[in-house]
């Protein structure tokens, strides 16, 4: 029978490891992030630092702290070595090569962020300018799907990643390193070093414009890229019904909050036009409209709920691309043109 230490007993023991070149220790340093007890041990840690051998260092400390438990369950120790986060008054820093950074945003998920940020990037495309598409939704990625790329991606020598071209557009997400179905198991500070991975670890080159697809709400990787990303402003992507437009608020407040400019609020999924040409408003109307008038920003206009959205992103072709003389096509177009417009 192995004999198995409770997490309790792993902490105390941790709260006696000093953090290599200071007295504190590991504990109070907020360093230990994780401790699972199964088969084994496993003890996740998080360090900012520039220094790679404090990562090994920390590791010996921790497997040396532990043989003391005298303890025959194996213990594995992950270090994830993180750069160091910029104090907030160092404020948000450009990503070299890249003009202007826009946001699409919502507060609820399934509202279409994803479609509208695909169809955007690729309608900026067509009008001549130099679009990447970097899906921030790591849980939920569908970039890579919407887009029809599937390959992963290379890194240069340096490790840094060279993101896929499609539809004139270079893009990067989750979707394009995850194995079929597999979900990303992430924790929290790792998220945010994903997310800065995407941004500043890709070789965007020069671009016009980065849409960035974020995931739906206010979590740690819209904070960490509000902190840390120069936005020239957000869209906001809505359905019209009462619960999607109370989150969308959420999202607006946090944007304000940290003088991200709302470029406006692009309300989908407004209405059914069935083929009988008569018009069926599923979620409501008006609501998208009321709210931009409301923040005092921008109203982008109503996108139907319409089948061939779906049909085209699901096939890896952006409505855009597939059917630019369509309707629908021809507002993006429309919305493209006016955030084209601001840089
Ligand atoms: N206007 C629309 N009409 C029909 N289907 C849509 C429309 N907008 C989005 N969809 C579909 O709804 C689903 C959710 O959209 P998605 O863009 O992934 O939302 P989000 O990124 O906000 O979670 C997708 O399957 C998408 O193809
Ligand atoms: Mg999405």
């Amino acid at each position: 029978m192995k004999s198995q230490p409770t997490e309790q007993q792993i902490r105390d023991l941790l709260s006696k490891v000093p953090y290599p070149g200071f007295s504190r220790d590991i504990i109070s340093f907020g360093v230990v992030r994780g401790i699972t007890i199964d088969s084994e041990i496993s003890i996740q840690l998080v360090v900012a630092t520039n220094d790679t051998a404090v990562a090994t260092q920390l590791r010996e400390r921790v497997l040396q702290a532990m043989t003391s438990l005298g303890s025959d369950v194996p213990v594995k120790v992950q270090v994830d070595v993180q750069a160091p986060v910029q104090n907030a008054s160092q404020g948000p820093v450009p990503i070299p090569g890249v003009r202007q950074i826009i946001a699409v945003a919502s507060g609820k998920g399934g509202v279409g962020k994803s479609t509208v940020s695909v169809n955007l990037a690729v309608a900026l495309a067509a009008q001549g300018l130099k679009v990447g598409l970097c899906d921030c939704d790591l849980y939920g990625p569908s970039v890579a799907l919407m887009c029809g790329v599937s390959e992963r991606p290379y890194a240069d020598e340096e490790g840094r990643i060279i993101p896929p071209e499609r539809h004139g557009i270079k893009i990067m997400s989750m979707g394009l390193l995850l194995d079929g179905d597999s979900p990303a198991l992430l924790r929290g500070p790792m998220v945010t070093r994903y997310t800065q991975q995407f941004l500043r670890n890709v070789l965007w080159g020069d671009l016009d414009v980065l849409l960035l697809d974020l995931p739906p709400g206010t979590g740690d990787i819209q904070l960490t890229i509000v902190q840390t990303i120069p936005l020239a402003g957000a869209v906001i992507v809505t359905t019209p019904q009462e619960v999607a437009l109370i989150d969308a608020r959420k999202a607006a407040s946090m944007f304000q909050k940290t003088n991200v400019p709302i470029l406006g609020i692009l309300e989908n999924m407004a209405c059914f036009i069935a083929p009988d040409g008569s018009i069926h408003e599923i979620f409501g109307s008006g609501g998208g409209e009321k709210e931009a008038v409301r923040l005092g920003v921008p109203f982008l206009g109503s996108l139907p709920l319409d089948p061939a959205i779906r049909i085209a992103s699901d096939s890896g072709t952006p409505l855009v691309v597939s059917s630019p003389q369509s309707p629908t096509s021809e507002h993006f177009t429309k919305v493209a043109t006016s955030l084209a417009s601001l840089g």
